[in-house]
This record gives structure tokens, C-alpha cells and sequence, in this order.
């Protein structure tokens, strides 16, 4: 009889500890999962050499952190396309759930996104297209609208005529053609000349160098339509470093509160069109095709511009 029940309290000790031991490895594995994300994302990101291109992964960053389920891997390729390549394969390589990717030009980036999207890993482009089609979701502002609204509002600036300088973004990548297509669109029917054009590549050195023999070749300059804010400020250094800047307008794209807005505050330029890094829309993007939700093939950024007159009321929306 004591030895019946001394068994039967044996057993129920055995199988309470049996329970404590599942239930705090059940408890064990639901916090892992919950820490631990479901999907790996690459982001490929061109450079990260340039202000905006930080903004953009901070975005990322900020936005991805607000969601558990999703681990980002950044890589840099340091405004190299060879090395951009490389990165696309080595995610592809690594099987992550999706690429995102800033590409720094458009043709030589087309035949790994295409790559990734064969081997079944959706890929979303972000402010710099790929030729065709093959990707997920293109994400970025409306370039050509852009570069038209400047065209324009430097036609009215300028009262219809005038010499500008054009410093255009790198040619082989798509805001550089759009924003150029769109400036020449926007100021079309007017006298306004184009007395330079350059490829600065998107950088401020460059721009300061090919300022510098804008101004040395021509004694009359009204305006400088650049492609970024940091070409717009290496083109003001130059003017500066020349005497000129006084009789110089200056105007740019991006609009980061740090840079182009700053310029505006303080008077080194006249406006700067807004151009958004598309970071956070990229992460809800890529969140709702690793639910298997249906995302559109394009989603177009609104901009807004900024003068001095509208810097403390949030801008204007362009149209
Ligand atoms: C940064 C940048 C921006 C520009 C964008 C265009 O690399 O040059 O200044 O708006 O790229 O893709």
C-alpha cells in the first residue's frame, strides 16, 4: 500500500517535471522566433558616400527595426558597378528572401536583378532603374517631373531668358537622363540658353571642377540648374572661390534638412526640389511580398520644392 502510493507520487513528480520542462521549451522557442526574423533582405546600396545615400539606408534601418520579422543586410559597393554586381550575386548566392537595390547605373545592373528574379528572389528597385521590366517593384520620385518644374520655375525665375549652366547626375543612370529630359521639356519655348553642360556624376567635386571652367569660359552666367544639392554647392564654391557667386542662382534636387534646405537658409541657394529616398516605402514594400500580398509594379514618390519664402511652412508640392 505505502509503496503503491509512494510510486504514484513519483510518477506525478515525474510528469510535472516532464510539463515545467516542455512548457519552458515551448516558452523558450516562441521568444526565439519572435526574436529571431523570418526573412533575411539584402540592400544593395550604390555608395554611401553621399548624404542622401546615408538618409536612405537610415530610413531603411529605422523602418525595418519597427518590424521583427524582417533582417536587413546592407552592403556599400562604393560607387563601383563591378563591385555592385558581385553583391547582387553573393545575395543571390546567400538565397535571402529579397533584394532591395539602389543601382548605381542602369544597364550593367540589369543582368544580375534579372538573375535574382529567376532563382525565385523578389527584387525591388529603388530610385535608380534597371532597363526593362524584370524586377518586382520599382520605388522612386518622378524624375522627369522633377527636372520639369525646375525648367520651369527657372523660366519664370529668370523672366524667359538667360545663360545657364546644366551640371547633369551621372548619364548612365536614370535620374540623370530624366532630370535633364525634364529641365529641357520645362524650359522649352523660352530664351533661355544652355551655354555648358556637364557630367558631374552626381559629386561635388566634380561639379566645382567643371564650374570652374564654366566661369572661366563665360563672363555672364545667370543660373546653375544642377542634378543634386551637392552639385549645386561644388558649382557655388567655385563662384565663391571666383568672386562671382553674387550674381549666380543656384538650384538643386534632394532637399535633405541637413544639406539643401540648410543651403536655402542660408541664402547659397535659391531652391531645391525635393527628390525622397524611398527607404521606408521600399520596407513596407518588401514586407508585403514576403506575405505573398500583391504590391504594384510602380510606386511614384510625391516631391515638394523649397525657396526661402515657403522653407518654414514645409515646402510646396510640385505638379
Ligand atoms: C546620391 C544621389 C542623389 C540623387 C540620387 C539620384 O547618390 O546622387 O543626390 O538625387 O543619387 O539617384
Amino acid at each position: 500500500m505505502g509503496g503503491n502510493r509512494n510510486s504514484s507520487i513519483i510518477v506525478l513528480v515525474i510528469v510535472l517535471l516532464c510539463g515545467f520542462v516542455l512548457s519552458c521549451g515551448r516558452k523558450e522557442a516562441a521568444d526565439t522566433a519572435r526574436e529571431k526574423a523570418r526573412w533575411t533582405v539584402g540592400m544593395s546600396q550604390c555608395n554611401l558616400g553621399e548624404p542622401w545615400r546615408v538618409q536612405m539606408n537610415a530610413h531603411i534601418e529605422k523602418e525595418a527595426g519597427l518590424h521583427p520579422g524582417i533582417a536587413v543586410v546592407f552592403k556599400d559597393a562604393q560607387n563601383d558597378t563591378l563591385k555592385q554586381r558581385a553583391h547582387v550575386e553573393e545575395f543571390i548566392s546567400a538565397k535571402v528572401d529579397l533584394i532591395i537595390i539602389s543601382p548605381k547605373e542602369a544597364a550593367p545592373l540589369t543582368p544580375p536583378v534579372s538573375a535574382a528574379m529567376k532563382a525565385g528572389i523578389p527584387v525591388i528597385v529603388l530610385d535608380r532603374r534597371v532597363l526593362g521590366e524584370d524586377y518586382t517593384c520599382f520605388i522612386g520620385g518622378d524624375n522627369v517631373a522633377i527636372g520639369r518644374a525646375a525648367g520651369k520655375w527657372i523660366t519664370a525665375r529668370l523672366k524667359g531668358r538667360g545663360n545657364v549652366v546644366e551640371l547633369k547626375g551621372l548619364m548612365t543612370s536614370t535620374p540623370g537622363q530624366d532630370r535633364h529630359r525634364g529641365f529641357r521639356e520645362g524650359i522649352k519655348g523660352s530664351d533661355i540658353k544652355v551655354i555648358f553642360e556637364a557630367d558631374m556624376k552626381w559629386l561635388e567635386p566634380n561639379a566645382r571642377i567643371e564650374m570652374e571652367s564654366a566661369l572661366s569660359r563665360f563672363d555672364r552666367i545667370d543660373l546653375v540648374y544642377a542634378h543634386n544639392d551637392p552639385g549645386a554647392h561644388g558649382a557655388y564654391l567655385a563662384a565663391r572661390a571666383a568672386g562671382r557667386e553674387k550674381g549666380i542662382i543656384f538650384v538643386g534636387i534632394d532637399a535633405l534638412p541637413q544639406e539643401g534646405r540648410a543651403y536655402i537658409a542660408q541664402g547659397i541657394m535659391d531652391v531645391c526640389f525635393e527628390y525622397p529616398t524611398g527607404g521606408i516605402e521600399a520596407v513596407r514594400t518588401a514586407l508585403a511580398v514576403l506575405r505573398g500580398e500583391k504590391v504594384p509594379k510602380e510606386i511614384t514618390l510625391q516631391s515638394r520644392f523649397f525657396t526661402r519664402d515657403n522653407l518654414e511652412r514645409g515646402g510646396e508640392l510640385i505638379k
